[in-house]
């Protein structure tokens, strides 16, 4: 049995077979829409969410199956203070794949260090967003239809944006990446991602503060909102929450074929009069979500 708690989880010949997966769903939904019949998945959130429960609830319903779960701890029996570890033995019982999200790093690997079904962390506080990280590469690989040879650029919260953590340590396994990080101070990339994952491994880098002095020489930008819930002083997140906007005076400065991609939701990161750019693939990147999910449900329960 296999659980999903980071994107390295995978080699990356086994995300090639994921994607082209997730790709053959999409040309040919019908081909899948009743293999999971039978079958339940589910949803443990104690994080509010919207795409990230919503998606894996829709990719179950397109393969056939069923799903159960809470949407908020304080519905759910933590509110009486059941522990995680408790929690899995009992939906182990009721479901037979489940995505757990929670405030706190690590505990879905805990949750899966106890259950008898796959696990997949939908979110750990601020450390780890793996099927974020799926669904941003199969995005990028949809659309340019590879995963090498790009300049990243990183805009926006970057100490606290879990989806930031995993796409860094997904994209560092493929040739001739090179990142542009483009954060207030207060909010670079934390120094074990530096230290750890991009020095250690020899991988290219940059520091920038304003967008505006790099933002031409990127083949992708993603955005970030800078994550409220995970400031200990409001005042420092208010003082931060407008540091970046991407309108379109920016994107004249930007590549033709630069995509903007974002995890969501958005606050005022990205103007709305950018939605309409072609080079905005944030909504794209929503349904590319449902696909990846489905075949990774597919894959965990071990159906094809
Ligand atoms: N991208 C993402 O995780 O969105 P939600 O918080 O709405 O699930």
């Amino acid at each position: 049995m296999r659980h999903l708690m980071s994107p390295l989880d995978f080699t990356t010949s086994e995300l090639e077979k994921l994607f082209d997966l997730a790709s053959e769903i999409e040309k040919n939904p019908k081909k899948f829409s009743t293999i999971c019949n039978g079958k339940i998945l589910a949803t443990c959130f104690y994080e509010p969410s919207t795409r990230t429960r919503l998606s894996f609830e829709s990719a179950m319903y397109h393969l056939g199956g069923n799903v159960l779960g809470f949407s908020d701890a304080a519905s759910s029996s933590a509110s009486k203070g059941e522990s995680v570890s408790d929690t899995i033995r009992m939906i182990s019982c009721y479901a037979d794949i489940c995505a757990i999200r929670h405030p706190k790093e690590g505990a879905p690997m805990v949750a899966s260090g106890k259950s008898s079904i796959p696990v997949i962390n939908a979110g750990d506080g601020g450390h780890q967003h793996p099927t974020q990280t799926l669904t941003d590469l199969l995005t990028i690989r949809s659309m340019k239809g590879r995963l090498s040879q790009f300049t990243i650029g990183l805009c926006g919260d970057l100490k606290f944006g879990r989806t930031v953590h995993s796409l860094i340590n997904a994209l560092i396994r493929y040739p001739d990446i090179q990142f542009i990080f483009i954060s207030p101070e207060e909010l670079k990339i934390p120094d074990y991602i530096r230290e750890d994952v991009l020095e250690k491994n020899n991988i290219p880098y940059k520091e920038f503060v304003r967008l505006e002095d790099c933002i031409g020489d990127l083949d992708l930008l993603y955005m970030t909102r800078v994550q409220r819930e995970r400031f200990f002083n409001e005042e420092e997140y208010i003082r931060l929450k407008d540091f970046y906007i991407l309108d379109k005076n920016k994107m004249a400065l930007a590549k033709k074929d630069m995509l903007v991609l974002h995890p969501l939701p958005r606050v005022n990161e990205i103007s709305v009069e950018v939605d309409d750019d072609a080079r905005a693939v944030y909504f794209k990147q929503v349904q590319y979500g449902v696909y990846v999910r489905m075949a990774l449900i597919l894959t965990l329960l071990e159906l094809l």
